[in-house]
């Protein structure tokens, strides 16, 4: 019987061709709620469903689901419950490695962004109101010499790290906050003596710059919340390229209506795509809309891994980025 996959949205040409190359391909014409998802995976229609980071695979659907993979198109996984999927003997895959530059290009642009005030800057050139050059207008913070927080360390913070040393940022870093460990000199490589270890406390002091590069668990949920805004600088700027419920988006909104802290640059909220109300109306935010990998290269190679996975789980073959490696072994 010809492998067939499921895919919730359609994903870039070069991702479909591969699919269509291996078997039969279903586009779903708009993103499946929750129950018509269920219902597709448990019908025993597909082998593989190829989904989104809004596409909720927990645990009682895939209880029921009677594929023998899911293929996730991006690198974090937590719409996934990778436990029970083990369980069930469901294999995982994610897209690593080729979304790293993008995304740490998009918290280097909500860094100067926030710094320099574009949004506010930019708004006032199209309302018309640039009446000229003025020596006060819109003033900002300067970047260079500021401290830029790192919270965690892996690749995407480690990019981050590379563009923030060549605008001449002291970058400081908490490697697994909020918990501690311990970063060899041979760990950070290249970074050694560039970058310093410090407690996940001090980040939060000592940051200008606070930016989140932790993966969505149990112990990341609100690691930004009422009590390490409070202990934030005044002065400080909180960046999020991450996921949106690290941050108690609730307790953000009245830290910067209040003062608490000075301003933030959000990729991802809470509860995307709904806002927090209140914080569309803060001046002293850039708010996009999810797009750290949206560029046409790695979104092409984010389908092209995500449909190898596929394939890969279809044909009962090692898949190239496996989540739950295990199964796959
Ligand atoms: C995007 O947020 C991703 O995890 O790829």
């Amino acid at each position: 019987m010809a492998i067939h996959f499921l895919v919730t949205t359609a994903i870039p040409e070069p991702g479909l061709q591969l699919l269509r190359d291996a078997g039969q391909v279903t586009v779903l014409a708009e993103p499946p709620d929750y129950g018509t998802l269920a219902a597709l995976c448990a019908s025993g229609d597909f082998d593989v469903v190829l989904t989104q980071l809004r596409d909720r695979m927990d645990a009682p659907l895939l209880a029921a689901a009677r594929v023998r993979g899911v293929s996730n198109f991006a690198v974090g996984y937590n719409n996934i419950d990778v436990d029970a999927a083990t369980r069930h003997g469901i294999l995982v895959g994610n897209t690593p490695g080729v979304l790293t530059d993008a995304t740490a290009d998009i918290a280097m642009l909500l860094i100067l962004g926030t710094a320099r005030r574009v949004v506010e800057a930019d708004r006032l050139v199209r309302d018309g109101r640039f009446s000229g050059w003025e020596p006060e207008l819109l003033l900002g913070r300067d970047v260079s010499g500021a401290v830029l927080g790192l919270a965690g360390f892996g690749r995407i913070a480690r990019a981050t790290a590379r563009r923030a040393l060549g605008f001449g940022m002291d970058v400081l870093f908490a490697p697994r906050p909020p918990g501690d460990r311990h970063v060899s000199d041979d760990e950070l490589g290249e970074f050694a003596g560039k970058v310093r270890q410090v407690t996940w406390n001090e980040l939060v002091q000592r940051s200008d710059f606070l930016s989140l590069h932790v993966p969505l668990t149990d112990q990341t949920r609100h690691l930004v919340d009422d009590d390490v805004l409070q202990r934030m600088k005044p002065e400080a700027i909180l960046i999020n390229t991450a996921r949106g419920p690290v941050v108690h988006e609730a307790a953000l909104v009245e830290a910067l209506h209040s003062g608490t802290i000075a301003g933030a640059g959000l990729d991802v909220f809470e509860d995307e795509p709904q806002l927090t109300p209140g914080l569309a109306a803060l001046p002293n935010t850039v708010l996009l809309p999810h797009i750290g990998s949206a560029t046409v290269p790695v979104r092409n190679e984010m389908a092209r891994l995500s449909a190898l996975n596929a394939v890969a789980i279809a044909e009962g073959r090692v898949l190239p980025h496996a989540v739950n490696p295990l199964l796959g072994a």
